[in-house]
């Protein structure tokens, strides 16, 4: 039977990642409306109104917009992190939630690897850098995106260790990573942290003073998770007690001002959370988050459901 599918992007997927998404839902016979670059919750709350499915990226499926979409059966993440969908909401009102693990991971990936050579040439803006050969990175949280930068890091003569309670460490170890029995070996033992957990009660802001103060010397934070797991706090201390400790993030964190300020060459973040914002990551979260829409209502796969 026929759909109607909403795609709500407030930063828009590039147009051959749409035209993919388009081609997915015209074969299934499927009607959707997009809306793009919008700004006003209000133009959200209008558009769910009377659709069977939504595909969102970090847009916010609040309660409120669950609850002004009274048709709607599947909420689809086109990306990896679901924390921007509330779950309680979904589940009380039987829709469906879903992410695309996977299919953005390379690019968020190639962000980090990309800020790491951006600070260890001090933005490229003064004298001698540093290389990342030789250096040590260690990945907290081995995922999708954790994988992919064990393996570019290597291409760069770098020495990777990892720490993830959830990964059995012969994963880990047959990626030729060296584990860490603990989180705190982790932040000791490196000279660049990259950061790949999910955002939920136990992570927020557990990349606390304590743990900072754990790196080494001239090492160098890089977050392309989420903003809220790093401790604001705790990361103005450290960048004020220590001369050589180097912060990178995707996305802004709420100090931006003041870390711009006083510490520019050692921080730099991105004005629009850009880890995904490759026309590849596009196409494929987008061609997948459609496809499996389509296979929910025409077969009840509810493979990658989170809720
Ligand atoms: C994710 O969780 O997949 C990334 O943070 C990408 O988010 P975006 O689709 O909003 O760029």
């Amino acid at each position: 039977m026929s759909k109607k599918v909403l795609l709500a992007t407030e930063k828009p997927f590039v147009a051959s990642a749409v035209e993919g998404i388009e081609g997915v839902f015209a074969k299934a016979g499927y009607e959707l409306v997009k809306l793009e670059n919008y700004t006003d919750t209000a133009d959200l709350l209008a558009a769910v109104a009377d659709v069977d499915a939504m595909i969102i990226r970090s847009d916010k499926a609040t309660a409120q917009v669950i609850e002004a979409a009274s048709n709607l059966r599947i909420i689809v993440r086109a990306g990896a992190g679901f924390d921007n969908i509330d779950l309680a909401a979904a589940t009380a009102h039987d829709v469906c939630a879903m992410n695309t693990p996977g299919q953005n991971a390379n690019a968020v990936a190639e962000l980090a690897v990309g800020m790491m050579l951006y600070m260890a040439r001090n933005k490229f803006t003064k004298g001698s850098g540093t290389e990342l050969r030789g250096k040590r990175i260690g990945i907290h949280a081995y995922g999708n995106v954790g994988k992919y930068v064990a393996l570019i890091a290597k291409g760069f003569g770098m020495s990777v260790s990892a720490f993830d309670p959830f990964i059995p460490a012969e994963a880990m170890e047959a990626d030729g990573v060296t584990v860490c029995a603990t989180v705190e070996e982790l932040y000791e033992t490196c000279d660049y942290v990259s950061l790949h957990m999910t955002a939920n009660g136990h992570t927020k802001r557990s990349i606390n003073h304590k743990r900072m103060g754990r790196m080494k010397e001239g090492a160098t934070l890089i977050n392309t998770a989420r903003k809220e797991v790093v401790c604001e706090d705790g990361l103005k201390m450290i960048m004020a007690e220590r001369p050589g400790f180097r912060y990178s993030t995707d996305v802004a964190p709420d100090c931006h001002g003041e870390l711009l300020e006083k510490y520019g060459l050692r921080y730099f973040f991105t004005p629009k959370k850009m880890g995904a914002q490759t026309a590849e990551a596009n196409i494929n979260a987008g061609v997948a988050a459609a496809t499996q829409i389509v296979n929910f209502f025409e077969k009840g796969d509810r493979n990658f459901q989170v809720n």
